[in-house]
């Protein structure tokens, strides 16, 4: 069976990242041990996972017309992905997210400027609408302005296209834009904020899908750390347990999953079994360093896979 097409909409940002033995608390100054420069941003992330993990993808995204934005068109090329649909700002920045690790327990904290890619505008979304006709899964988060996620969830919904929101960063969404949603992916934390509840096991996890269902998602998965994760649809619902690594840095293993999940929903997988994919997809990416340059290549993930089942 040939794979759908996927379409991920989404931020680029660049990370810069420093490693240190603990985090500052405010006002504090500490010196940290190392410091890298890469690509991120969760939508981009997520594309590159979804196309080293051997999916049909193609990123829209916008970044400035500055070093960084060049940065992205470079990765890009250097990983085979098409850059038609990466828009340039003419006087927006490229984003950028200052990120600290904390190399003792790999806990992380992101504060993310969206610059460029929050202003996606009407007539740059409107120029997707061919590339979503083709497209069999829309894959979105939130760190893009919402007016384009609505526009593009509108028209995707419209055009019958299954729908996924990776809900990062957390934010309250209105139930009209969740009624659109064949799939929502919230870690425990996102998934708390748009429930108004603390989830922290699985029973809570289970809590909070349903809220979800009820206001109109047709399905969720709670992705829950080393904790696993938590697959509801409307006739079944599955804790998938999490594989063990040893994991030396967290920073994007969300995305990792969330382009692991789709490109196995692409490929004809149900929603357990793409959860599965997603989780491998996921715990390799913290064996490495970084965010897109940690995703694994299809091989690695199938060895995984493979070895591990
Ligand atoms: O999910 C991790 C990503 O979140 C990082 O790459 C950073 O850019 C932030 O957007």
């Amino acid at each position: 069976m040939k794979a759908g097409k996927i379409v991920v909409f989404g931020s680029f940002v660049v990370d810069l990242t420093s490693w240190a033995d603990h985090l500052p608390v405010p006002g504090e100054t500490i010196k940290g041990s190392v410091f890298k420069m890469g690509p991120g941003g969760k939508g981009s992330n997520q594309g590159v996972a979804a196309s080293r993990a051997g999916a049909d993808v193609t990123l829209v995204t916008k970044v400035g017309n500055d070093v960084f934005g060049q940065t992205a068109l470079e990765f890009y090329k250097n990983e085979n992905m098409t850059t038609e649909y990466v828009f340039v700002d003419s006087e927006k920045e490229t984003g950028t997210a200052l990120i600290m690790v904390d190399e003792k327990v790999g806990q992380n904290q992101i504060l993310v400027v969206s610059g460029a890619c929050d202003n996606i505008t009407r007539y740059e979304v409107e120029q997707t609408f061919s590339l979503i006709d083709s497209a069999e899964i829309v894959l979105l988060q939130l760190e893009v302005n919402m007016d384009a996620i609505e526009k593009v969830v509108d028209y995707a919904h419209a055009k019958g296209k299954k729908i996924v929101l990776n809900t990062a960063p957390a934010r309250k969404l209105p139930v009209s834009l969740l009624q659109k949603l064949d799939i929502v992916t919230p870690n425990e934390i996102e998934a708390g904020i748009l429930t108004d509840m603390k989830v922290e096991t699985e029973a809570d996890a289970e809590k909070a899908a349903q809220i979800l269902m009820n206001s109109g998602v047709k399905n969720v998965v709670v992705t829950m750390g080393k904790n696993g994760v938590f697959v509801m649809t409307p006739k079944r619902k599955e804790m998938i347990p999490p594989m063990q690594v040893k994991a030396i840095d967290t920073t994007g293993a969300g995305d990792a999953f969330n382009g692991g999940f789709v490109t196995a929903l692409s490929e004809g997988k149900d929603i357990f079994e793409a959860a599965r994919f997603g989780n491998a997809v996921g715990a390799l990416s913290v064996t490495k360093i970084g965010t897109a340059p940690a995703m694994p290549h299809r091989s690695d993930i199938d060895r995984f896979m493979r070895d591990n089942t």
